[in-house]
């Protein structure tokens, strides 16, 4: 059965991570707003960022070198518009976040020095041209930040003044999007008990994450289906960048994998071949702080050529000491698995982290859809190119989840449409899948993405993957009555959305190499 709830709310939020809540909180200064989470409110990408939060904020540090770094690790792809906004309003976001409670390590040595002297220790990471990673708990940057948030949203929650509010249902999971007239108006939802409900609303933000869970290996929490992108790509929303997939060099190896943060390497430590030998200054004069996509394609490389066995990551020079105090999340997770870290070199290998592509965004966070607005990993606002910067995520989902907040307030407050960039209308090379079949599982699907449309592409390959995916179908969406199904149509979606779109690009571009064509050279007229 269904059920119509939520007349009350003009604004539906789905997603609680740095953007959702972000989002949320703004709009509900003046409009009243729904926050749907699939999980529990802590349950996404956010909370288990390490490295931390990039914004300049440094002596010496401006918004303009910050844009070129990122606009330089984008690979020439990233909107140049997008990149100043993100790092011209990136310290005020910071700021808010601070005046929401989040408390960043402070520099012992430079706390109430002279003027012009950040109070916060700055970490270096991978394409910086400077130390500007601001992190809290030492390697907890995403969880203090996260529970900042949520401890505002209760506060939001319970208040009666002004003339927002601010309502949240967690354990609730967005099904497809409302449309009427081409425009969207809601969201169907399955709740808790595996009701349908169907949401109204004068508008709907979507803050729903990433897909790591696309590939075999990730960073990302189970619950990184790419739910939001794939609503979108079914209710006919412009999608943008799919074939740019992120992989981080340094996951742990083997079962039980986490993240390594790059903020390690910023601290020193190196990468090795099994036989203890460095690769990477002999490839990239950064060496182990080259972008990511280099130092992953690197160790991908020295995979292959030692049949598939790890890379060791050193951080043996750092010493057990400042280990403990700067990574004091990792290495308790180390030590749970019985590994020493300031000892012997760690087995890593790079896995599915962020994905640069998604849901066309404008800088107000509106889409090509009219009534749908995006932000945070879902959303493709063109800061990130063809491979992202670390430390960009948290900060552009605090910068654009604002940004998309305001905007869906404004709408929810005059009732028009907000003003879209215009975007070319395209013909959809895939088309949903809509049949009732099995014959896949979720793991097949990992495996395949990860073998055929990983870190190293061939067309051979690509195509392999996409043969075997037109061969899998979806349950009938009508029918899909848990989680783990409609998670399983999305990732079916997505999955052959994003070989098209690869299998489109010859070239070899940031996050997408192609063995099988050369690089093609950044157009510096293009880049940011
Ligand atoms: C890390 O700590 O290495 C991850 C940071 C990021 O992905 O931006």
């Amino acid at each position: 059965g269904r059920e119509v709830r939520g007349a009350g709310a003009q604004v539906l939020v789905v997603g609680s991570g740095i953007a959702g809540l972000t989002a949320a909180l703004r709009a509900s200064r003046t409009a009243h707003v729904m926050l749907v989470t699939k999980g529990a409110l802590g349950d996404g990408a956010t909370a288990c960022a390490q490295g931390g939060i990039a914004g300049a904020v440094g002596p010496g540090d401006t918004p303009a070198q910050h844009a070129r770094d990122t606009s330089e690790a984008g690979a020439g792809l990233c909107a140049a518009e997008a990149v100043r906004v993100l790092c011209q309003e990136g310290p005020e976001a910071i700021d808010e976040l601070i005046g929401h409670g989040v408390r960043f390590d402070r520099e012992a040595s430079t706390a109430g020095s002279g003027a012009g002297a950040s109070p916060y220790a700055l970490g270096l990471e991978g394409a910086h041209g400077r130390a500007r990673i601001l992190h809290a708990g030492g390697d907890a940057t995403g969880r203090a930040i996260q529970e900042a948030l949520v401890r505002a949203v209760a506060r939001e929650a319970c208040s009666v003044a002004g003339p927002g509010s601010l309502v949240v249902r967690e354990h609730t999971t967005l099904v497809d999007l409302l449309l009427e007239t081409g425009r969207v108006v809601g969201a169907e939802l399955l709740g808790a008990d595996g009701t349908r409900l169907v949401h109204r609303a004068a508008v709907a933000v979507l803050a729903t994450g990433g897909a790591g869970q696309l590939f075999a290996h990730t960073t990302n929490p189970a619950v990184a289906t790419g739910d939001g992108i794939a609503a979108a790509w079914r209710a006919g929303a412009e999608l943008e960048d799919l074939e740019f997939f992120q992989f981080h060099p340094t996951a742990l190896a083997g079962p039980g994998s986490f993240l390594i943060s790059e903020a390690v390497r910023g601290e020193g430590a190196t990468l090795r071949d099994e036989r203890g030998q460095r690769f990477l200054p002999a490839l990239d004069p950064r060496a182990e702080l080259a972008p990511r996509d280099v130092v992953a394609r690197a160790i991908a490389r020295v995979m292959r050529a030692q049949a598939g066995r790890p890379v060791l990551l050193d951080a043996t020079a750092i010493g057990g000491a400042r280990l403990r105090r700067r990574f004091p999340s990792i290495d308790a997770e180390l030590r749970a698995r019985g590994i020493d870290w300031a000892r012997a070199p760690v087995p890593v290998t790079p896995a599915a982290h962020y994905w640069m592509g998604g849901i066309r965004t404008a800088l107000d966070g509106t889409t090509s859809l009219p009534g749908l607005l995006a932000a945070g990993e879902c959303a493709r606002t063109g800061v990130h190119g063809a491979n992202r910067l670390a430390s960009n995520s948290l900060l552009e989902g605090a910068v654009f989840g604002a940004r998309a907040g305001d905007a869906a307030a404004a709408v929810a407050r005059t009732g028009t449409r907000p003003v879209t960039a215009p975007h070319p209308g395209r013909v959809r090379a895939v088309s949903p899948s809509r049949t009732a079949g099995a014959g896949w599982t979720r793991g097949d699907l990992q495996q395949l993405m990860w073998r055929r449309a990983g870190l190293l592409r061939t067309g051979a390959e690509l195509d392999e993957a996409a043969d075997a995916l037109a061969s899998w179908q979806a349950d009938d969406p009508a029918e899909l009555s848990t989680v783990a199904a409609l998670e399983d149509r999305n990732l079916l979606d997505l999955a052959r959305l994003l070989v098209a779109r690869a299998r489109a690009r010859p070239d070899s571009l940031g996050a997408h190499h192609r063995l099988d064509t050369p690089a093609i050279p950044v157009q510096e007229d293009h880049a940011c």
